[in-house]
């Protein structure tokens, strides 16, 4: 039985007095939870001020970043290596996100280096994947899918399940209040499901956790985490409100 995982992606929003003030509301109203692996993805700046609101209020929740740069070090004005992120008290790192694969233009080759680089240095990347939607129309979702895991994940070493959390966020859901059908969401999870198999086993495919992405909200999260290949849920818009973000996590009380 695996824990559901309930991840805040709070993009490009709260400054770090804002970030502080969600953080200890968040920590205060969720310190009874431990059904759920909860995860908050504050930008970069608010990160480290984070994680001091969550070491004081001894909470369980998992930090994580947005974005990382695949290098260690180096001439690369504007960018975040992944020791730095481990340096705030980070412990997880968004990758491939649809807004970095389509406003910033990010590959999957890219996207893989970073992959490969935040496993070897200690960091669970949420490796994001997701079709759009000229693509669903055209029929081309699984090769949408299936290309990315590929390209993504290639030569990536998983020693477990446990390695890397997949979420599967269609890009024509994402911000725009239209939500995957659980049916549609639990057809492309068990189709990724079946592509993780191919590439890394059985074993792992059955554990590793595979969450929906996309206008994930208090009044639909519950249909979807019912579903058997839906582990859990990464939350854009409704985690920047301590109330919708608490609701989607009760609502995830529901072993995987
Ligand atoms: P949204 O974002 O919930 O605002 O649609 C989802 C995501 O980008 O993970």
């Amino acid at each position: 039985m695996q824990k559901k995982f309930v991840g805040g992606n709070w993009k490009m929003n709260k400054t770090v007095v804002e970030a502080q003030k969600l953080a200890r509301q968040l920590a205060d109203r969720l310190s009874d939870v431990d059904f759920a692996d909860i995860a908050i993805f504050p930008p970069f700046v608010d990160l480290y001020p984070v994680n001091i609101i969550l070491r004081e209020k001894e909470s369980k929740i998992i930090l994580g970043a947005q974005n990382m740069h695949p290098e260690p070090s180096g001439a690369f004005t504007g960018e975040i290596s992944a020791d730095m992120i481990l340096s705030t008290g980070a412990k997880m790192v968004v990758l491939g996100h649809s807004e970095r694969r389509h406003i910033f233009l990010e590959t999957d080759s890219f996207i893989n280096r970073k992959v490969k680089r935040a496993l070897e240095a200690g960091l669970k990347p949420l490796l994001c994947i997701g079709e759009l939607l000229e693509e669903r129309k055209a029929g081309k979702t699984e090769d949408v899918i299936s290309q990315q895991l590929k390209g993504s994940l290639k030569d990536v070493k998983l020693n477990s399940a446990d390695d890397l959390i997949i979420a599967y966020e269609p890009v024509w859901a994402i911000g725009t209040g239209v939500t995957a059908t659980p049916e549609q969401a639990q057809e492309a999870h068990k189709f990724v499901r079946k592509v993780i198999s191919e590439m890394f086993g059985e074993d792992i495919a059955k554990n590793l956790r595979i969450v929906y992405g996309g206008s994930v909200k208090p009044t639909n999260a519950k249909e979807l985490l019912e579903k058997v290949d839906i582990d859990g849920v990464s939350v854009g818009g409704a985690s920047l409100d301590a109330d919708s973000f608490e609701s989607i996590i009760r609502d995830s009380n529901i072993a995987s």
